[in-house]
């Protein structure tokens, strides 16, 4: 959703916040604001559009020696995306300042009292109450007027305050909106996300829901908001490091997220595994084996491209671990009748860590009695705080709105713990465990062999339909999910309408969307549903639909048939859905490009969707 950054500290503030929105601007970016103090009042300038009219906007006050401030790109949710509603909001006096992330949910009644009260609103937003509502507390304690405001409040909030009175400090604070702080000599940062503070430190604090923290140069402080009482926290050392939430050359972020899948796949298993023993060790899985052994059922739960990720996994852990699975959608999980305790086992994944149904969703099944064990791409994220225990994927941070490399990775921490629990519950023989993992390390390589042939046949076939109005994109057994993705890829950056079937249903309707004007994407692997896919492809072709293939490249049966074919070697078929994922992400983003699309900031859409 939005992205915030605050900074206190030498620098001089305008590149610190500049540079740090711009790593954040995935997050947001139909405007952008930012704040500091100067003489003695405070500073505030914003624009609407990109983060790029805010920079040019700025170009007047580049001389600013200001050494704090604060920065906002905003994904709307009240009040268009114009000047007037980008943050930063300012109370009556235009004295204090706030950047919020998050949604008031009782703002209406709020606003509707402060303006009896007297309380000048300039904006449609529901951030700018907590302004006004501040400024009502505020004597000369500005802790004490942030605390006693959000008393008042309802609903989600990661808050940033600066005060023209107090130019030395930040106020932070958190409930259920991500805020991450870091620290360094003689400097301190907030930022909804790492990759803002990575080129300054890597020491990061993870504020949690109901604390508030006092920046200055000097350091961090915490408290709690409810009594004020002091909250003692120990910094952590994040691995991620600048250059991983940089280009690095690649025109996109989503083109380099998808090179770097081979490694993101490599780094989420290695360490795990002991392919010659078939020996799986997940030291964060947080739960007992005898919890494993008596499990009834498991639940996947997610959003989006992760719950794709979670209909894989349903495969791979039936199969080995012999374990009933249900994926479910979190946004529906949160609001149904459950039937859960402790034996049935939660695996929320999640991408950021961050996403609000995934989370709700979590609450709910641990409220419920269920163990939960997530996968999740975020040290420190809140999801991963409130599991029992996490299954990393160790894909660096994915900047690109569109997930690519962390849905690989989500794939590859599935695939180990699906043999993980079936070795607990014995119902795999390490040997067997040998051979599914050894054709696991295969991948990698085999990707990236193939990487730059699928690219090239990506651009040739994206010349030849990008003005296509329609894709289907169809697939069985794992190969289902997989059309779901290419689907959603397709759609979410290149605006082109997509469906992802599973090929058995083609008959029970969307047969009838078949004509010569239709692409239709057939996953055809050598599996054990080949010759049910073949006559599906069949089926579109004598109804004159254009079949793009993807399958064996020495299968000249479905060569023949297709209009257009991708090959990808033949391997366990298990490895499959990630093998045919990676020519999809290509498909996808070269049509958006050949459609003139912002492949990596997709209209609409933002990467963390922190609210519900
Ligand atoms: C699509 C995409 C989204 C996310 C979804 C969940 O490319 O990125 O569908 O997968 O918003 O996000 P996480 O995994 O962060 O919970």
């Amino acid at each position: 959703m939005c992205g915030i950054v605050g900074y206190v500290g030498y620098r001089r503030i305008l590149p610190v916040l500049l540079d740090g929105l711009k790593r954040l601007e995935y997050r947001g970016y139909d405007s952008a604001g930012v704040t500091w103090p100067e003489e003695g009042g405070l500073m505030r300038v914003r624009a609407k559009g990109k983060l790029s009219v805010l920079e040019d906007t700025l170009e007047d006050y580049r001389s600013t020696k200001s050494k704090v401030g604060l920065g906002h790109t905003r994904w709307a949710t009240h009040g268009e995306p114009t000047e007037e509603n980008a943050h930063p909001h300012t109370d009556c006096t235009g004295e204090l300042v706030v950047v919020h992330n998050g949604i008031i949910e009782n703002y209406y009644s709020l606003r509707e009292q402060l303006k009896k009260e007297g309380h000048r609103f300039m904006s449609e937003t529901d951030t700018e109450v907590l302004a006004h509502l501040i400024e009502k507390y505020l004597d000369d304690d500005l802790e004490a007027a942030v605390r006693q405001a959000l008393k008042d409040v309802t609903g989600a909030y990661a808050l940033g305050v600066l005060w023209a009175r107090r130019p030395d400090m930040l106020i932070a604070a958190r409930k259920q909106s991500p805020l991450v702080l870091g620290i360094s000599e003689n400097e301190t940062f907030m930022a909804s996300d790492i990759p803002a503070i990575l080129p300054y430190t890597r020491e990061v604090i993870f504020l949690d829901d109901g604390e508030m923290a006092i920046l200055t140069e000097q350091g961090i402080s915490i408290c709690s908001l409810e009594n004020g009482q002091e909250i003692e926290k120990a910094p952590q050392q994040i691995s991620w490091d600048a250059a991983m939430a940089e280009k690095s050359g690649y025109k996109h972020f989503m083109l380099k997220e998808i090179y770097e899948q081979p490694q993101a796949i490599l780094n989420t298993f290695r360490g795990s595994i002991i392919p010659d023993t078939g020996e799986i060790e997940l030291p964060e899985i947080g739960i007992e084996t005898q919890t494993i052994q008596r499990l009834k059922r498991i639940v996947l739960l997610a959003c989006g491209t992760s719950w794709h990720a979670g209909l894989i996994g349903k495969y791979w852990i039936e199969k080995w671990a012999g374990i009933p699975v249900e994926v479910d959608l979190a946004s529906e999980f949160r609001y149904r009748d459950l039937l859960m305790d402790e034996d049935v086992l939660t695996i929320p994944i999640s991408q950021s860590g961050e996403t609000a149904d995934t989370l709700a969703g979590l609450r709910i099944a641990k409220n419920l009695g269920s163990p939960i064990v997530s996968i999740c791409n975020v040290l420190g994220s809140t999801i991963t705080r409130e599991s029992d225990g996490t299954v990393y994927t160790h894909a660096g941070p994915e900047i690109g709105v569109a997930s690519t490399k962390a849905f690989t990775s989500q794939l590859t921490a599935l695939y180990i713990l699906a043999l993980f629990l079936a070795q607990k519950r014995k119902s795999v023989s390490m040997q067997d465990a040998a051979t599914y993992l050894k054709a696991l390390m295969k991948v990698p390589g085999i990707i990236e062999e193939h990487l730059s042939k699928w690219h090239e046949h990506s651009r040739k076939l994206a010349d030849e339909f990008y003005t296509k109005a329609d894709f289907l994109y169809l697939g069985r057994h794992l190969q289902f999910p997989v059309a779901l993705e290419g689907a959603l890829k397709l759609k979410e950056i290149s605006y082109i309408h997509a469906e992802g079937y599973a090929a058995g249903e083609m008959k029970h309707g969307p047969i009838a969307l078949i004509d010569k004007d239709m692409p239709v994407v057939a996953l055809v692997p050598g599996d054990h549903v080949y010759e049910k896919m073949i006559s599906n492809v069949e089926e579109v072709k004598s109804r004159r639909g254009i079949v793009v293939a993807l399958g064996r490249q020495e299968d000249e049966g479905l060569k023949r048939i297709s209009n257009v074919m991708i090959g990808v070697p033949e391997a366990d078929p298990m490895i499959n859905p990630f093998l045919y994922t990676v020519p999809l992400q290509l498909i996808a983003y070269e049509i958006a490009l050949a459609r003139g699309c912002d492949v990596d900031q997709p209209r609409n859409l933002a990467k963390s969707v922190t609210v519900e």
